[in-house]
């Protein structure tokens, strides 16, 4: 074992995160000089792992894809800089317009941001500028983000118990408990519902067709934003462009009024957020002469970023990978179904998978599902606890995931299972 915070070539991380270095480290997740191709990474101590996290869903088209990193490349020595912060360039128009296209047209305006936070956030100043109303719901264990207002949306006190302040106006409540959600409603104080459609940390728990047309119906009753956050599950993800279209939100009259969206937007290669919303709620933020430029952020919507998500968006559609991922999700968890009888739960989406035990089978097993994650990179296997429920795997793995690389995973997660 190597000495705390060393890596392969001696270098520490006492500058940068020390204690997470270490952790990474004794789990055999140093990552000091991988390589990484295609859905595999190679650490630089020569081990294979499959990559069933893609950078938490960012590396939607695997590592080093040959076209991706060409017509990145391409871009980046014809991409001027921004001229100056806010402008509207012919790139972000384009990217814009696809996105709309993308979401067959039930939203009219696209607003960039850089991070997914701040793109929730965003979404957040919409509402409430929109509404006039100070308060925002969201629900126990969702992750929104870890900025300041974002990392109290997130509903979990993990993430804030050490911050000496807290604001008044972010209300959590347990996922589908709407007696609680139609009595907050009810005080007409409410900007905005925000949920995610397919949670990432949260064990994949999803919505479906009943309940978030129920969660649209009463936001609409009350005059409440319901924005979708996206930022994991969207573009791909769960086997359809948008997670609001994989739990059946298809219906315009249940749709949400703004869908936030990030992470499969470039690839993983550069930070890049959207809110799309319709033209009433931009307006309300952004709708006269001089508030044109009201909100906003320096590399919100920067040139490199919108080219690179043109290319991303063009590639997945080209090779047709949200079909693929959709088609990889149903093969996984049939795989699941055979080898392991039940004694292994599936849950999500498409390719925003978590897996859990049985109850009765971790018991006999006597092996917590960190014992079963550690076994799994040991098995050439990277996958990740989720942050709000760690007795469950997430899995969201590239969407070029194919027939091969499912059945390295579940030969891998068999051995994994033994005692
Ligand atoms: C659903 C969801 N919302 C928001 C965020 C925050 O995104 P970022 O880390 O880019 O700020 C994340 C990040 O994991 C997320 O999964």
């Amino acid at each position: 074992m190597k000495s705390e915070t060393d890596s392969e070539d001696g270098a520490r991380f006492d500058s940068v995160n020390p204690h997470w270095a270490r952790f990474l480290d004794e789990a055999g997740l140093d990552m000091t000089g991988a390589r990484g191709d295609g859905c595999y990474i190679e650490t630089a101590d020569g081990r294979a792992l499959l990559d069933c996290l893609a950078g938490f869903g960012t590396a939607n088209l695997g590592h080093a894809h040959a076209s991706l990193l060409a017509r990145f490349a391409d871009a980046l020595q014809r991409t001027s800089v921004n001229v100056f912060p806010f402008e509207c360039a012919d790139s972000q128009r384009l990217l814009a317009d696809k996105l709309l296209a993308l979401s067959g047209w039930r939203f009219q305006k696209v607003f960039f941001a850089t991070t997914g936070a701040e793109a929730v956030e965003s979404a957040v100043k919409f509402a409430m500028t929109s509404t006039g109303r100070p308060d925002v719901i969201t629900f126990r264990d969702a992750f929104h983000g870890l900025s300041m207002f974002s990392s109290f949306m997130t509903g979990n006190p993990f993430w804030t118990e050490a911050l000496p302040w807290k604001p008044g106006n972010v209300h959590h409540v347990d996922a589908h408990n709407f007696a609680a959600l139609e009595d907050m409603l009810a005080s007409r104080k409410v900007a905005a519902v925000v949920f995610e459609p397919v949670a990432g940390s949260s064990s994949a728990q999803h919505w479906n067709v009943e309940t978030s047309a129920r969660l649209a119906a009463l936001c609409r009753a009350t005059g409440t934003k319901l924005i979708a956050d996206e930022v994991y599950c969207g573009l791909g993800r769960t086997g359809n462009w948008f997670g609001i279209d994989a739990i059946g939100m298809s219906d315009t009259s249940a749709a949400p009024d703004m869908v936030v969206v990030s992470k499969g937007l470039t690839g993983g290669l550069v930070p890049l957020s959207a809110v799309l919303l319709n033209d009433a709620d931009f307006d309300a933020v952004f709708g006269a002469p001089g508030k044109a430029k009201v909100h906003g952020s320096t590399f919100g919507g920067n040139r490199l970023a919108m080219h690179c998500g043109l290319i991303v968006l063009d590639l997945v559609e080209s090779g047709r990978l949200v079909d693929n991922a959709a088609a990889m999700g149903a093969l996984i968890e049939a795989r699941l179904a055979t080898r392991f009888n039940g004694r292994v739960i599936v849950r999500g989406k498409g390719l925003a998978l978590s897996l859990e035990l049985d109850v009765w089978f971790a018991g006999e097993l006597n092996k917590s599902m960190s014992d079963v994650w550690l076994d799994l990179i040991d098995g050439g296997v990277l996958a990740m606890p989720n942050s709000a429920a760690p007795d469950s795997l997430r899995l969201s793995p590239p969407l070029i995931f194919g027939v091969d690389e499912v059945e390295v995973l579940i030969d891998r997660l068999d051995e994994a299972l033994q005692p």
